[in-house]
């Protein structure tokens, strides 16, 4: 079996853990100084500091990458993105920044509405052309895992047509997907008022397949005010549950609604957005377990006043981030804006937000077992940075200072 040295690192950062990281924990990150790694085929077999693993490694059995005056950090988990859709809608911007709100334009009509129109009229290769594009995008951010949702369908051919192309992309590249179904982004305009009658479509006509395909391991729900309500939302999850699939929700993003009451009462996996969340529910969230996915880069998009970070860590709660990369409230997926927003504006500490994006972002997915963090007998996704700490991520503002991305003990990407 190939083995790979990284050594002389100048920090490595491990963030340790099998499961999320709650409240204060989330600073504990695991910095080895002068740190080593060492990878035998996709898996990482030993971590320490150089002197250490130079005394336990054969140096002449090993491929040997001197890492001085770099960091060595888990590849970033993105565990909430829309990254397959049709089309663009560029003039939805300019009309927000002339002051119109991302809920009246899906009022009439646009929004979401309109990514489903070219969503539906796009091929399965059309989507998979351009989700490649921007998996490739992800990857050179160093992002080794990526959530993806479908919910520009609405119906039941297009929700499986994305889900499906997901599942051909993986294997077509170095990004590993996790496939959440969110069938409920939206009430189609011909089930409006009759939202119950479309949850038990979804349930029934599409779920089913998504279970025997083995298209998706979480069912997503966008819980809004004139979209799908508090009532409607619960009791789609709760069966959604009984089919096996894990939970997550859009919760509390535009309106206080008690999204992330429900995920808590639901036992969903993670409870996103969040901006509107309020105190008891954040109280909720820590005692639940429940992963709070803060998406710092939408909140800046649409003008929002951010999620309470520094509140949600104080008070206990697991934070993950993501990108939340999508055509409408969010066309990014750069890790570099959305940690320097998190620092900056919400408050965390450098070393919360390399937990939230690894080890927290690997739990919201339900992968911590085997992603997330650099220690013995989990898969080696490595980042190599330019520069010497991880401090450099919000420092150097909004720049990429990824050099190297492992995947599976692999070098997929070398800048
Ligand atoms: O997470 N809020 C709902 N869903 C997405 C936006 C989808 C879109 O506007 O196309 C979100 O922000
Ligand atoms: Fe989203």
């Amino acid at each position: 079996m190939k083995k790979r040295l990284i050594c002389h690192a100048a920090e490595l950062v491990t963030c340790k853990g099998k499961g999320p990281k709650h409240g204060k924990d989330m600073a504990k990150i695991g910095l080895i100084k002068d740190g080593a790694l060492l990878i035998e085929g996709e898996r990482i077999a030993d971590v320490g500091t150089t002197a250490e693993l130079l005394q336990r490694v054969d140096l002449a059995k090993c491929e040997v990458l001197d890492a001085s005056g770099k960091a060595v950090l888990p590849g970033f988990v993105d565990s909430h993105t829309h990254f397959l859709f049709g089309g663009y809608r560029a003039e939805e911007f300019s009309w927000r920044l002339k002051g119109d709100t991302y809920l009246s334009i899906m009022e009439r009509g646009g929004g979401i509405h309109a990514t489903v129109s070219a969503t539906r009229a796009a091929t399965e290769e059309e989507l998979m052309e351009s989700g490649l594009e921007r998996l490739k995008t992800m990857l050179e951010f160093g992002v080794t895992t990526v959530e993806g949702k479908s919910g520009y369908g609405l119906d039941k051919e297009t929700e499986l047509r994305m889900l499906r192309a997901m599942k051909k992309l993986e294997p077509m590249q170095p990004v590993e997907i996790a496939a959440t179904f969110l069938g409920p982004h939206s009430v189609p305009a011909e089930y409006k008022g009759r939202e119950r009658e479309f949850l038990d479509e979804m349930l029934e006509q599409v779920m089913p397949v998504v279970r025997a395909e083995e298209l998706a391991d979480f069912a997503d729900i966008f819980t809004e005010k004139g979209v799908f309500g508090i009532e409607d939302s619960e009791y789609y999850l709760n069966r959604a549950k009984e089919m096996g699939f894990g939970l997550k929700i859009h919760a509390d993003e535009m309106v206080t609604l008690g999204g992330a009451e429900l995920a808590a009462r639901v036992g969903a996996v993670s409870a996103d957005h969040l901006l509107k969340a309020s105190d008891a529910g954040i109280l909720e969230l820590a005692k639940s377990g429940v992963v709070s996915t803060l998406l710092p880069a939408t909140a800046f998009c649409l003008g929002e006043p951010y999620a309470r970070g520094r509140q949600m860590i104080d008070a206990g709660c697991a934070v993950a981030l993501a990108s939340d990369l999508n055509p409408g409230s969010c066309f990014t997926n750069s890790i570099p804006l959305l940690i320097a927003l998190a620092c900056i504006y919400m408050k965390l500490s450098v070393e919360e937000a390399v937990t939230a994006l690894t080890i927290n972002g690997a739990a919201a997915i339900g992968r911590a077992d085997r992603i997330g963090s650099l220690e013995i007998g989990k898969q080696a996704d490595v980042l190599i940075l330019k520069y010497p700490s991880i401090q450099y991520l919000p420092y150097h503002t909004g720049m990429n200072l990824v050099e190297k991305v492992i995947k599976k003990g692999e070098i997929v990407l070398e800048r």
